[in-house]
């Protein structure tokens, strides 16, 4: 017989008891369930709602079945609806009468939300430390492959050459940003719902700060109506997680890429890849393509909850017990892929003559040469045309821009001198990109330097 069951002739089917159960997920909370009641009992007792003996054994119990699950000796009873009713079904058959006044003054409505609100914490700060990792990884990649050249692409055509220590640290900033939209995530959930019992309040004299206080909020919801309705939080952390899921999609799409035999521009280490049944030479980038594909799935579980929470009416509705599991396959999604992909970025190898063989193809000076002209006076316009010129010869011979002799540039403009050599040279174009923030060697030193202090500033946050 369920908790409620007093108004009820007939229980419900087999099958609509499976249908409406959480307990396959909302279990995961059993830790968080089990404070919010130790801490709604003892706040009971401190306003003389129960007695401190009462409050005692329900801790002691409550305690105790924690450490049962803890160990795994507690068998849940699948005809429990949910992980409330079941830790508390177990806790008045252990003490009694005093398991049974544990409910005073509360309902599932704000347990459930109170719990969800711990639990999201939880996810948010356990995500964060996996997005430090990532980062690091991806500090130390930079850090290793300082100096290395690559062609830079827009349109996926090749564009300007770039540090490989640059192409990273951009990614960096992706994920830096997503440190912080889990910081705010967490800081959604951080508030307390608990004493708003089912929606209105409750007459007993409830002491909301004291548990606001004992589990750690930050706050205290000031609205019961809202307290028990809100999901925001959730759709917070889905919403980080998905972000997050696209960046390490593009991340993957570049590792995918630049693994194929066209590019070669890496080699996956075989721990991160995977052979073909059939094909015995195929070293496929499996785990990359994997990540790429699992970010479809995070955004999907941000998009179903936006629409169970679409056109909700106050206060609760059962429609919010689909809150969870779409989270939480989230979460976890995106920590496995952040783990997933700091080991692949530590493990593969950088082959940094393909990208300078790459970078030597496609005119990557161009750009350089037109700075050349105009630093001699000529307007940019001009200058873009006379180097579209050279370009055009180069076509027409098959050859670089560096193979041209000072006669051919001459043909096009008087100023070319003899230094022209140095605005061909690859490395100093790299060089001379000092504007912050750009792919100059001294500028992305000093980009490191300020990754590396907004690392620490994060990680001293102390999640
Ligand atoms: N299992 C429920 C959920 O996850 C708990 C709250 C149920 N409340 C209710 N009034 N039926 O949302």
């Amino acid at each position: 017989m369920a908790l409620w069951s007093g108004r009820f002739e007939q229980g419900v089917s087999e099958f609509t008891q499976e249908f409406g159960a959480s307990l396959p997920v909302d279990k995961a909370m059993y830790k968080q369930d089990i404070a919010g009641s130790r801490a709604h009992a003892r706040m009971l007792a401190a306003q003389g709602v129960i007695s401190q003996e009462d409050a005692d054994a329900i801790v002691k119990g409550l305690t105790d079945i924690e450490k049962r699950i803890d160990n795994d000796d507690f068998t849940f009873d699948i005809n429990d609806e949910d992980i409330h009713m079941s830790i508390e079904k177990v806790l008045t058959e252990a003490i009694g009468d005093a398991g049974a006044r544990l409910h005073t003054g509360r309902s599932r409505n704000d347990q459930v939300v109170t719990d969800t609100r711990l639990y999201a914490k939880e996810l948010a700060r356990e995500l964060m430390h996996a997005n430090l990792d990532l980062r690091d990884a991806l500090l130390a990649a930079a850090d290793k492959t300082f100096g290395i050249i690559l062609p830079g692409y827009t349109h996926m055509q090749h564009a300007q050459p770039v540090l490989l220590a640059h192409h990273f640290l951009a990614y960096y900033w992706m994920f830096t940003r997503d440190f912080k939209r889990l910081h705010a995530a967490y800081d959604a959930a951080d508030m307390n719902p608990l004493g708003s019992a089912a929606l209105a309040g409750t007459t007993y004299p409830l002491d909301r700060f004291a548990t606001t206080e004992d589990l750690g909020f930050a706050g205290t919801i000031p609205n019961s109506l809202d307290a028990v309705s809100d999901r925001d939080f959730l759709l917070d952390l889905d919403y980080a997680c998905s972000v997050s899921m696209i960046h390490l999609s593009r991340l993957c799409e570049e590792v995918i890429l630049w693994s194929t035999s066209e590019f070669g521009f890496i080699t996956l280490s075989d721990s991160y890849s995977t052979g073909s049944s059939i094909m015995p030479q195929k070293k496929n980038p499996d785990f990359a393509e994997l990540i790429r594909g699992k970010s479809g799935r995070v955004v999907g579980d941000l998009m179903a909850l936006l629409m169970t929470m679409k056109s909700l009416p106050l206060a609760y509705n059962k429609d919010l017990q689909e809150d969870k599991e779409g989270v939480i396959d989230a979460v976890k999604t995106l920590y496995d892929c952040m783990v997933c992909m700091k080991g692949m970025i530590e493990t593969m190898q950088v082959n940094q003559d393909a990208m300078w063989a790459q970078a030597k193809k496609g005119y990557l000076a161009a750009t350089d040469v037109a700075d050349y002209l105009a630093k001699k006076g000529m307007p940019f316009r001009q200058a873009h045309e006379v180097v579209g010129h050279l370009v055009l010869l180069c076509d027409k011979r098959g050859c670089d821009l560096d193979d041209l002799s000072l006669d051919d540039f001459r043909q096009e403009s008087e100023l070319f001198e003899a230094d022209i050599t140095e605005a061909l040279d690859l490395e100093s174009i790299v060089a001379a990109r000092t504007t912050f923030g750009g792919t100059g060697h001294e500028a992305v030193k000093a980009q490191m330097n300020q990754a590396r202090e907004a690392f620490d500033a994060d990680k001293a946050l102390g999640f």
